[in-house]
């Protein structure tokens, strides 16, 4: 099959009059997403969506992990429509606040308080500033390689830093607790806090479970050194256990961060908190043009709601199982060596001895002729809309593809 991409390329040509680079981010064609996927999506619904060109595409990547219930959930968008009549962004908050935290709180056991932004970097940020202002120290630990956002403290990029930037910020390999503990014992008592995600889940390589022990060890650690332990779920939080993913794991942080699958789509972020740290969160300036979006928080209410009632996180593991199962098992029949790495709900695939990525690059490419949205080097996502017979098709176009690689590699 091949794509029509004609408006595609259209489109993007007159974006690079008036946008720099025409596509920004890690959705930038070359930069980030590969070339033989669509740049611009005209309208999505479940899992499915149709670029610019009219192609149709069974979608792995859920809006890079905001769609939790499917495109375009007509329960969800129902209920934000009957905010949306009312207004959407006022002077003052609307009721709908109150009642997403108060749903945060109650479902998230640890937090006692919550506050809301647009984006995970929002409060990524806003997180180690609350830690700062409570400890009054200066340095932030985080582990290598891992994404918390667009801010200079943090971002993959280069442009417009300076040294100061980071000079605060240390690292530390994900699992390596010796490395840590070396770091905690050399700035004693300057840490602030250590900001993790539930598991690692770094781009262009395999995702890292956490060792047997390690979220206990960084709990002991954080208690022993009074530091604040601060949970990066923006990107997991709702996909392994709808009351965050410290549960699934196991540990209690004193921060949690959500965004992505919280507003399904609607631009929404969150912190949620321990009690001890409400004073120090007052003192941290907090605000935006539109964060009192009711729409988003709405929204944001009734996919919590779904979440639970429907047992999402469960669901989407089981649906993750069965094709990650499916995708080896016919990888197998070709002698390809593919793992399906991090939690079935959000695997990265990864094939043995691909270091240069070229081989799933190129599976990747195929399956895109075939209408198939894999990623070669971010984790894939499997929303709740994902049915069974999707997942069959998927895999059989799948399973197409990688016989043609076998083809073009033995060529
Ligand atoms: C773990 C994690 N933290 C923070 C962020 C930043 O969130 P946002 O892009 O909404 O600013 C992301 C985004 O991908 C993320 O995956």
């Amino acid at each position: 099959m091949s794509l029509k991409h004609d408006k595609s390329d259209n489109l993007f040509a007159r974006a690079m009059n008036v946008i720099p680079g025409g596509i920004y981010g890690h959705v930038a064609p070359v930069a980030g997403l590969p070339m033989h996927l669509p740049k611009y999506i005209q309208e999505a619904s479940g899992c499915r969506f149709i670029d610019v060109d009219g192609n149709e595409w069974i979608d792995f990547m859920c809006g890079f992990g905001a769609i939790l219930h499917g495109y375009s959930n007509p329960e969800i968008d129902n209920f934000a429509n009957v905010q949306r009549n009312k207004g959407s962004v006022f002077n003052q908050p609307s009721p709908v606040m109150v009642e997403l935290a108060e749903s945060l709180t109650s479902k998230i056991d640890f937090a006692d308080w919550a506050v809301f932004a647009k984006n995970g970097s929002d409060l990524t940020t806003w997180a180690i500033r609350v830690a700062r202002e409570y400890t009054q120290r200066p340095f932030v630990v985080k582990a290598k390689g891992a994404y918390h956002g667009v801010d200079a403290w943090c971002d993959p990029g280069f442009g417009g830093r300076i040294d100061d930037d980071r000079s605060k910020i240390l690292e530390f390999p994900w699992n390596d607790l010796d490395y840590l503990k070396s770091l905690l014992k050399t700035y004693s008592k300057q840490v602030s806090a250590i900001i993790l995600t539930p598991y690692h889940h770094a781009a262009f390589a395999p995702s890292i479970m956490p060792a047997e022990g390690f979220w206990s060890e960084i709990e002991k650690e954080c208690q022993k050194n009074g530091i604040i332990l601060i949970l990066d779920d923006v990107r997991v939080g709702g996909r392994l256990n709808d009351g965050g993913s410290h549960r699934y794991f196991n540990f209690t942080p004193d921060l949690s961060i959500y965004s992505k699958a919280l507003g399904n789509g609607y631009t929404i972020s969150a912190c949620t908190g321990k009690k001890f740290l409400m004073n120090a969160s007052k003192e941290v300036f907090l605000t935006g043009s539109c964060w009192n979006d009711a729409v988003a928080m709405s929204a944001a209410l009734k996919s919590l709601e779904i979440s639970h009632r429907d047992q999402v996180a469960e669901s989407i593991k089981n649906k993750g199982e069965y094709f990650c199962k499916g995708l080896c098992a016919r990888a197998k029949k070709y002698n390809l060596p593919l793992f399906m790495t991090g939690p079935s709900s959000m695997p990265y695939p990864w094939f043995e001895g691909d270091e240069n990525l070229f081989r799933i690059q190129k599976f990747c490419k195929i399956a895109a002729g075939k209408g198939l949205y894999f990623h070669p080097h971010h984790n894939w996502f499997i929303s709740n809309s994902h049915s069974i017979v999707d997942l069959d098709l998927a895999l059989d176009l799948a399973d197409e593809a990688m016989c043609e690689l076998i083809q073009i590699e033995n060529s």
